[in-house]
């Protein structure tokens, strides 16, 4: 029979220790460079809101930072915590941590051959990528509320659905601003070759968000998008993500998934792209 004991052993397996004191030298460097580079980037191209916080957060071109340190602020602003771990840990796992306002992420940095691509989420993906959003107090909320909604989706077994919205929100949303579009989805800030793409290029389609067509929505996780989904607000965001997505789920499952280089007549186009990849 298992005991609570052993579950505990179990689910904390992934857990680890930032051990910042064993970075290397290269290590460092690898940061330095990430940071520099994005940091230029994403000036006129990232939301305020992103941007507003990196100095807040500690987050420099000295060097990979101390957790404690930064979780430390993130907390006294949103009540969200870091918590350290090896690599990607199970979609139960994540959802739970979610929903306590903690926030995984992975201690270890690329290698400088991986500068500009890696398949894994690496410290510089969560650090900078998605620690900088949780500042902000209506996300914090809607990322929490995701957490809690991704438990009951695995119950129901529409996981699919809400993986979709993570996606194109938390990992690639666009927001529309006085200013233009702008970039408040961690898998774009943290991509040097996304963060141009996904603004400038003509290929892909910039559609305003909706709830039910973006969790339809496909998405290739080793490519560049193919569309993306433009909120006005993230109070609009948060709003739209309130319902219980029980009966909504069902709905979308009935109306089927959409290949994300396909508009819709519905949909509220910003740019149409010219569609990336030319075999479609
Ligand atoms: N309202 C959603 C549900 O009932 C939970 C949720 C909130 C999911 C915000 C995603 C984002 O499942
Ligand atoms: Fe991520």
């Amino acid at each position: 029979m298992r005991s609570d004991k052993y579950e505990a052993d179990l689910i904390e397996d992934y857990l680890c220790q930032q051990h910042w004191e064993d970075y290397t030298k290269q290590d460092h460097a690898v940061w330095k460079e990430l940071f520099n580079r994005q940091s230029k980037l994403l000036v006129n191209r990232a939301a305020e809101e992103y941007l507003k916080v990196i100095p807040t957060l500690g987050l420099t071109d000295e060097g990979i930072p101390d957790f404690r340190r930064m979780s430390e602020i993130l907390h006294k602003a949103t009540g969200w915590t870091i918590i350290t771990v090896k690599g990607l840990i199970s979609s139960e796992a994540f959802h739970g941590h979610l929903s306590r306002r903690e926030f995984p992420v992975t201690y270890w940095i690329r290698k400088p051959e991986e500068i500009d691509y890696i398949a894994e989420p690496d410290i510089f993906h969560d650090l900078f990528g998605h620690v900088p959003m949780l500042m902000n107090p209506v996300f914090a909320d809607y990322v929490q509320a995701f957490g809690m909604g991704g438990v009951k989706a695995d119950n129901l077994h529409y996981m699919t659905y809400l993986e979709k919205l993570y996606w194109y929100t938390v990992e690639f949303g666009l927001i529309n601003t006085k200013d233009g579009l702008r970039i408040y989805g961690s898998g774009i800030v943290s991509s040097k070759t996304e963060s141009i793409y996904c603004l400038e290029d003509k290929r892909p389609h910039r559609i305003g968000f909706d709830l039910k067509r973006t969790m339809r929505t496909d998405y290739r996780y080793d490519k560049l998008q193919e569309c993306y989904f433009v909120i006005d607000s993230f109070e609009q965001l948060f709003e739209a993500t309130r319902p219980d997505f029980t009966p909504i789920y069902e709905e979308v499952s009935k109306l089927g998934i959409i290949e994300p280089y396909k508009l819709q007549p519905e949909d509220k186009v910003f740019t149409k792209g010219t569609v990336i990849n030319e075999s479609h």
